[in-house]
């Protein structure tokens, strides 16, 4: 596995793939590895001929008020684990080559950011995509790889493929959890131990709403209202308990087919979230 800084190195040995005719597929991520990046890089493997997986963390998509300073590190780390799991290039550009200091250009995608994390995190999608837009740019994959724990994250990069042309295959791959359900995340090692251990209601919650729906209730507001009961006497502050269609984001009243249900949620300092896709 080749580690590549500069974003000319990549795209040339890419280029060269390219040319031979070679599939590639990527992983961005911002490091920090876990199993649910490593179940993404396996399933680039996979299906692909050439594996690019990219560590940045990306500045843009953070509040003034955020954890970028903070944000977990460990390069050596990473690689090894990206080298394990099959990627042939671990791309780690640095800021200052991403974003130059006349660095102007910004993607907004609406609507789909109106509701859920883009209500609480102005700013947020409008980075993501950004810094996605510019890596699919500088790698050109086929097929790249998100994750279903940031489900309105995949759904707006997708969104953001179609409406741009840009020819790349987005895979959501399922949300990979610990072994008490809570969902991996790189911010879990914010979490002290009594902290990890309220965490894992997040789950509860979503598995709450996923029985309650299966015993036949429609009522979304109903459902959300046991949920924050559930969640209140572990959760620090609550963002929001959700249930919206799947495919608009947008909040349902009446649940009669597929829905998403997610939630965010600060335990202490921490802000985690999760959903569940479920049906009717
Ligand atoms: P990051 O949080 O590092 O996540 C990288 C990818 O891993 C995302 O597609 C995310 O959905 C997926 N992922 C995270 N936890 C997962 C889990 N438990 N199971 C399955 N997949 C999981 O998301 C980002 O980085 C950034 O916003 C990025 C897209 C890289 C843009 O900066």
């Amino acid at each position: 596995m080749k580690i590549v800084r500069s974003i000319r190195e990549i795209k040339s040995e890419l280029i060269r793939c390219r040319n031979k005719g070679r599939a590639v597929g990527f992983v961005p991520t911002m490091g920090y590895l876990h199993e649910g990046h490593l179940s993404l890089i396996r399933k680039a493997r996979q299906d692909n001929d050439v594996v690019v997986v990219s560590i940045f963390v990306n500045p843009t998509q953070f509040g003034p008020d955020e954890d970028y300073g903070e944000y977990p590190r460990d390069l050596r780390r990473d690689a090894r684990l990206c080298k394990k799991s099959g990627a042939d290039y671990m791309f780690h550009p640095t800021v200052k080559s991403m974003y130059p200091k006349e660095y102007s250009t910004f993607i907004s995608v609406e609507g789909l950011t109106k509701n859920l994390c883009g209500k609480f995190r102005p700013g947020y999608f409008r980075g993501v995509a950004t810094v996605v837009a510019k890596l699919f740019n500088i790698v050109k994959p086929d097929v790249a790889y998100f994750g279903q724990k940031d489900a309105q994250q995949s759904i707006v990069i997708k969104r953001m493929t179609e409406d741009l042309d840009m020819g790349i295959r987005v895979e959501v791959m399922p949300t990979v959890r610990e072994k008490d359900g809570l969902a991996m995340s790189s911010r879990n090692s914010y979490l002290s131990s009594d902290e990890r251990k309220r965490a894992v209601t997040i789950y509860r919650a979503l598995q709450l709403a996923r029985d309650l729906i299966k015993l036949d209730d429609k009522d979304a507001r109903g459902i959300i209202r046991e949920m924050r009961k559930m969640l209140a006497p572990v959760a620090t502050k609550i963002d929001y308990v959700s249930i919206v269609d799947p495919h608009t984001l947008k909040d349902v009243k009446t649940i009669t087919g597929e829905v998403l249900v997610a939630v965010a949620v600060w335990i202490g300092a921490t802000r985690l979230i999760d959903n569940i896709l479920t049906r009717y």
